[in-house]
Formats: structure tokens, C-alpha cells, sequence
């Protein structure tokens, strides 16, 4: 099937169908007294999870002993330049400085120290550097998105970036993604390997986002979003924004499935 062949619903279309998943989760939470903190694999709104979500049990495999172990990233391995995004090319890249930092925790706020944080994001136009990102937005020739940080001993960790621009995608018509920062965790294990996204406080398209409406229960959507943090804020050069992740227990942020890639 062609592009043009897909006939693209519109936002209201969408919207009504959000809606529809968020008042038959509430009825299930009032049921069952456990709100729904994770989305749902098959979660129409959200069009490719239509095609992509599993259709069988999941298969059960029990891990090889190295993957119980490791990752155990040397400090060697990752260089504390590779956290500041902004300092990756020989110009300065455009848009609105920024710095993200917050500590990963474990269920028991216990900090996750010495872990690897892999973060990538659109420039601020809204343009991620990839083949498949034909949103007419200028690329930055002083801007790639990619970086990588190590916990410390507290759990922290702090990136220096630009604030990412939203982006349209084709979900439906008029579509649009609020401004994210995409974020990959280890806990101490790779089989504990997380992927989530950050948002920024107070963004438009939330309520219009079908993978941010995804989750049905707002103190979960809650978690997901950065607080900007004035004290983090550098006078005369960057705005800060805190976000903590915590990586399981009752208040664990939401982790997406390996194959999503919007
Ligand atoms: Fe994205």
C-alpha cells in the first residue's frame, strides 16, 4: 500500500479514542483498585501498536549468568564531554540551553550508582539526524542529539543539551509530538535495560499526544515530566531542568516496549 493510500484520521478522531481507553482503564482501576501505570501493548491511538504488539504470550528466558551481572561500565569507557551536547562540534548549536540532571533511584530510593544514561533528542527545530526524519526542519550542522552519561555515587546525573523542538509524525493527520528527550537506563543488570522519554513542564500537545495519553493514569504521566529547577538554572547561560527516574516500585517511571521508536 502506498503513503497516499492510508487514509490518516484526524486529531478528533484520535482524541475520541483516547478517551475511550482512559475511561475503560478508570473503570478497571475502580474495579480492581490498581490504576494502570503502564500503556497498554495494543493501544489504537498510538497507530503502530496496532501492527507491532505482541500476539502471544511472551516467551520466557531465563538469563544467561553474565547478563545477571553486568553492565559494568568502566569509567574509562564513557568521557564526561560525551554529557554536554553542546560542545560536540566546533560551533555552538542553536536553540535554547539547557541542562537535565537527577538521580535514578531503585524501588527503595536507593540511588543506582555507576550506571550508564544514554540520551538522544530532535534539535530545536524539531530535526533528529536520521535518514528516516524527513520533517522539513533545518538540520544543525553544530548539533547531533547523542549522549551518554555515568551515575555517580549518589544516583546523579547531568546533561548540558539544547531543548529539543516539537515534531510532526505521521500518526494521524496533524500530528505532532511534544518536545521529548529520549532516554535509555541500565539498572545493575542488562535485562533490567530501560527506555523512556522526558518532557517538559506545561507542554500544548499533551493532551493531544497519543504516546503520552497512552498512559492512562496521570500521576504516572506525571513522572515522565522534567520540573524546571531554578537553582539548577546558570546565570546568563542555561536553564535547568530536574528529573528523577526511578526504575521500579510504585512509583517507577513508565519504561516504553523495546520496539518503540517514535
Ligand atoms: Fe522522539
Amino acid at each position: 500500500m502506498g503513503r497516499e493510500a492510508i487514509v490518516m484520521q484526524t486529531q478528533e478522531q484520535v482524541s475520541a479514542r483516547i478517551r475511550a481507553v482512559e475511561a475503560d482503564a478508570a473503570a478497571r482501576a475502580a474495579e480492581t483498585g490498581a490504576p494502570e501505570t503502564h500503556p497498554r501493548r495494543d493501544y489504537p491511538p498510538y497507530r503502530s501498536t496496532e501492527l507491532r504488539h505482541p500476539t502471544h504470550e511472551l516467551v520466557r528466558v531465563d538469563p544467561e549468568e553474565i547478563e545477571r551481572l553486568s553492565p559494568a561500565f568502566g569509567h574509562s569507557d564513557v568521557d564526561p564531554l560525551e554529557s554536554d551536547l553542546t560542545i560536540q562540534h566546533a560551533g555552538e548549536p542553536l536553540g535554547e540551553r539547557i541542562t537535565v540532571g537527577g538521580r535514578v533511584l531503585d524501588g527503595e530510593g536507593r540511588p543506582v550508582r555507576g550506571q550508564l544514561v544514554e540520551l538522544w533528542q530532535a534539535n530545536s527545530s524539531g530535526r533528529y539526524v536520521h535518514k528516516r526524519d524527513q520533517h522539513p526542519a533545518p538540520l544543525d550542522p553544530n548539533f547531533t542529539g547523542v549522549g551518554r552519561a555515568i551515575t555517580g555515587d549518589d544516583g546523579s546525573y547531568l546533561f548540558r543539551t539544547i531543548k529539543p523542538g516539537p515534531y510532526p509524525w505521521r500518526n494521524h493527520r496533524n500530528a505532532w509530538r511534544p518536545a521529548h528527550i529520549h532516554f535509555s537506563l541500565f539498572g545493575d543488570q542488562f535485562t533490567q535495560r530501560l527506555v523512556t522519554q522526558m518532557y517538559f513542564p506545561g507542554d500544548p500537545l499533551f493532551a493531544l499526544d497519543p504516546i503520552y495519553q497512552s498512559i492512562t493514569d496521570q500521576g504516572a504521566r506525571d513522572r515522565l515530566i522534567g520540573r524546571y529547577d531554578h537553582e539548577s538554572s546558570v546565570s546568563e547561560f542555561s536553564l535547568g531542568y530536574r528529573w528523577d527516574i526511578v526504575l521500579t516500585g510504585a512509583r517507577a517511571t513508565w519504561l516504553e516496549p523495546e520496539d518503540a521508536d517514535e
